[in-house]
Parts: structure tokens; C-alpha cells; sequence
């Protein structure tokens, strides 16, 4: 969602005749997007910020995106060397104080249809992939989570302006597309839409050679989205839905408003739909009055899952929330300990399903270059895995036949056919 953003922002500020430098030590405007989904991201914003603080006699230090937005002006009494800060929606507004900026502090907050108006992105050169955001904002207000109150309500952005982005980005090189919403599976609820329609849709699209999505919350699975992964052939076979925790006390006191039962539920029906789906998820430790007992729950459902991949995330309170005025009852150290337990169980899961694909031939999507390894490039299977292929000539940007050499726990090594 960031990248989107900073894209976004870019095209705006090019549209408007500013000029990207590659070295920082030759900027006017310094212009830092931020995230603040836990406390660490927020942190490597501030610390950058702070880093190159040194600089600031010269240069005009921007700070937009969440953190200002759930922050508002106390960002001006804490870092007084920041001049302009702008919340996620607003962008327009700030370009246009950019073009003629007296000094002043600024705070931007007043939204602004960029979102659903704005020409597309034009994308870089020779970029194949591109996400895509097609909602913006959250009204599901999981316990923990700061987005509903940086991104605010759920906007969905029409599908014939979808349709003609993707085609403006095909037509400037790109075959791979990813959509992008907090919960996409929600898309259209605001605009009379469904989001299966709007990817049945998107796969007519002539040049588009593969789809993915991000993110579904498990709650909004219908049968007929797992139907697309059986009739859109271009769609990634990869469901990436976050379970948060295997505890139902957990889940409750989350407000994710499902039971570990009905998760399992739905992964056996989509695995029994869906050859081969690849399903990774999401799991936060040590939330507020997780047990040892509410812990081992996860732990177990998690190795009776088995996920093709996990992202682990350690409990960060987030100001506002409903979380927030829990007790943090779980030391650091035991979410350090926790959180090093479910990887180490992943770990040992991805590998073993990845070693189970050795030898198998996969229709994979050259999506770029290795810059670390001569003639070597890295492409995606059918259940978007990286795999790692060597070559003579470029292959990016085709579809080729790939036989799975070696499975190791974050990606293939494999050979063209
Ligand atoms: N603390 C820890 N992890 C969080 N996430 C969201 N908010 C928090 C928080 N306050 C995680 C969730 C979500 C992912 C994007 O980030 O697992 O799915
Ligand atoms: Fe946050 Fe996702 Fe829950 Fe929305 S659905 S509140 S973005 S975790």
C-alpha cells in the first residue's frame, strides 16, 4: 500500500514538474512516506528523518503517510526540524503547497479524490510488475490494528477506472498486476461491486499475463472467489489470509469475528477446491492476555495447517486502538521467544513443502533480472514462488515451462525447459 502511495506521489510531483534526485545531498524537498501498522516501521521513519537532520538548513523535511496522520501537530512539537507534514489522502493539496512553499510549518489533512481520480502511474521502464490499490481505508477495526484510523473508511475505486489504469500500465510494459485493499474481498461493498467481477474482468485484459491479490480477511471468502482460482488462469494460486491467532479468546478479544474452527473450515474447502493452492498467513504474538495455553493453540494449528509461508509479528500496542488500553501482559521477552518458536515451526514446514515440488514442471512468470548473479533469473510459479533460473539470453517477461531443481525454504532453484 506504501509503494502505491509513494508512486502515486511520485507521478504527481513529476506531473508537476519536479525532478527526482539520486542523491539525497542534492534535494530541496526531502520527502519521507511512513507506516506505522506497528511501532517499529514508525520508528525507522523517525530515525531516518532524525539521521539526516544535519542537512536541514538547506532542505525542506516532508513527512506524509500514516504517522502524521495518527499524529497530527504533535509532530511538530517533537521533531521541530520537520516543515510540512500530510496524512495518506492528500497528496494533491501537498503538491500544490510544494509549488510554493514560503516556510511556513503546514499540516495537510484535508482529503482529497486523488485516489479515485488521479491518471495512473506511470510506470518505470521496463517494470513488468505493479500493484494496484483497489480500496482504500478499513471499517473492520480489528482490536489492534491503527489502519481505520490513519486510512480511514472504506473507499473502492470504481472497476472501469481499474480497467483503464491496468490498461494504461500494459500498455507502458506491465504483464503482472497485484491488487491491493486492506481487505480486498470487501471491494465494492460502498459502490454496489464484487470483487470477483472486477477480476473475472481484469483477466480479459489482453497482455496481462498474471493477477494476484492483497489482502483477505477470512471472514469475506466466498465460494465463488475460490471459484476464480479454478477458472481465471492468470490468477495466482496463493491465498494470503491472515489468522492472527489459533485461540478463540484471542481471536475474540481481536474482534476478527471467526473462530479457529471456521479458519480451519475454510482452508480445507479452498485446499479441496484448489489443487495445490499456496495459503500464507499472518500471526501476531503475545497480544495482550495470550497465555501459554492461547499460544500453543496457534503453535498447533499453525503445524496442522501447514502454510506455504508465515508472517510473524510480535503484539505493538498502536495509539487509539481498542488494544491499546489492554494490559500488555506479555513481556518482551516472552513474545521474542514465542515469536522465534512459530518461525523456527515454519521454517521447518516451508522446506519440507518446498522440497516436495523437486523435480516438478511449473509455468513460471520471468519477472526480472537477478543484479546479484550474472544470467540469472528470478521468476514466479503458478502459486507465486520464487524460483531461480539461470539462462543465456533475457527471458523476463515470458512464461515459460521450469523444472523444480532444488527446494529450499524461501525459494526454488530450477531450469527451463
Ligand atoms: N502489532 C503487531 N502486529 C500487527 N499487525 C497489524 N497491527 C499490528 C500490531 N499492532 C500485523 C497483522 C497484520 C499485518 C499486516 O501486521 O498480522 O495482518
Ligand atoms: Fe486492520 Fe486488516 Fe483488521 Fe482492517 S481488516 S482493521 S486493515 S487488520
Amino acid at each position: 500500500m506504501n509503494f502505491d502511495d509513494s508512486d502515486r506521489l511520485r507521478t504527481l510531483l513529476k506531473i508537476n514538474g519536479f525532478v527526482e534526485v539520486e542523491n539525497l545531498q542534492n534535494a530541496d524537498f526531502v520527502i519521507i512516506n511512513t507506516c506505522c501498522v506497528r511501532q517499529h516501521a514508525e520508528n525507522r521513519a523517525i530515525s531516518f528523518l532524525c539521521s539526516h537532520k544535519l542537512l536541514k538548513n538547506k532542505k525542506i523535511f516532508c513527512l506524509v503517510g500514516c504517522v502524521p496522520s495518527l499524529y497530527r501537530d504533535e509532530i511538530f512539537k517533537k521533531y521541530e526540524f520537520i516543515d510540512i507534514i500530510c496524512g495518506t489522502n492528500s497528496y494533491k493539496k501537498f503538491v500544490s503547497v510544494l509549488k510554493n512553499y514560503n516556510g511556513e510549518k503546514i499540516s495537510i489533512f484535508e482529503e482529497d479524490e486523488g485516489f479515485l481520480r488521479e491518471p495512473l502511474i506511470p510506470a518505470a521502464k521496463n517494470k513488468l510488475s505493479s500493484f494496484l490499490s483497489i480500496t482504500k481505508g478499513c471499517e473492520n477495526f480489528c482490536s489492534y490494528c491503527v489502519v481505520p484510523y490513519t486510512r480511514g473508511k472504506l473507499v473502492s475505486k470504481p472497476s472501469n477506472i481499474v480497467i483503464n489504469e491496468i490498461k494504461q500500465l500494459v500498455e507502458k510494459g506491465v504483464k503482472e498486476i497485484f491488487l491491493i485493499g486492506q481487505n480486498v474481498n470487501e471491494y465494492g461493498k460502498d459502490i454496489g461491486e464484487r470483487f470477483v467481477d472486477l477480476l473475472y474482468k481484469i483477466s480479459e485484459i489482453e497482455g496481462i499475463l498474471r493477477i494476484g491479490f492483497l489482502t483477505s480477511h477470512p471472514k469475506d471468502i466466498p465460494d465463488e472467489l475460490i471459484d476464480c482460482f479454478v477458472n481465471i488462469k492468470k490468477l495466482y494460486k496463493h491465498l494470503h489470509l491472515p489468522l492472527q491467532s489459533g485461540s478463540n479468546k484471542i481471536l475474540k478479544l481481536m474482534n476478527r469475528k471467526y473462530t479457529a474452527e471456521k479458519y480451519l473450515e475454510i482452508i480445507e474447502k479452498v485446499r479441496k477446491k484448489v489443487n495445490n493452492i499456496s495459503i500464507t498467513s499472518d500471526i501476531i504474538v503475545g497480544f495482550p492476555y495470550e497465555e501459554k495455553k492461547d499460544f500453543l493453540e496457534t503453535y498447533n494449528l499453525v503445524k496442522k495447517i501447514e502454510f506455504d509461508d508465515l508472517f510473524v509479528f510480535k503484539y505493538s500496542p498502536r495509539p487509539q486502538t481498542k488494544a491499546s488500553e489492554f494490559l500488555d501482559t506479555v513481556s518482551e521477552e516472552e513474545k521474542r521467544e514465542r515469536h522465534f518458536h512459530i518461525l523456527n515451526l515454519q521454517d521447518k514446514i516451508s522446506l519440507l513443502k518446498n522440497k516436495k515440488v523437486e523435480g516438478q514442471i511449473l509455468d513460471t512468470f520471468i519477472k526480472e533480472k537477478s543484479f546479484k548473479k550474472e544470467n540469472t533469473y528470478i521468476g514466479r510459479t503458478e502459486t507465486n514462488k520464487p524460483v531461480l533460473v539461470n539462462f543465456q539470453k533475457d527471458i523476463t517477461g515470458k512464461v515459460l515451462k521450469i523444472r523444480v531443481i532444488e527446494g529450499l525454504r524461501h525459494y526454488f532453484i530450477g531450469e527451463v525447459l
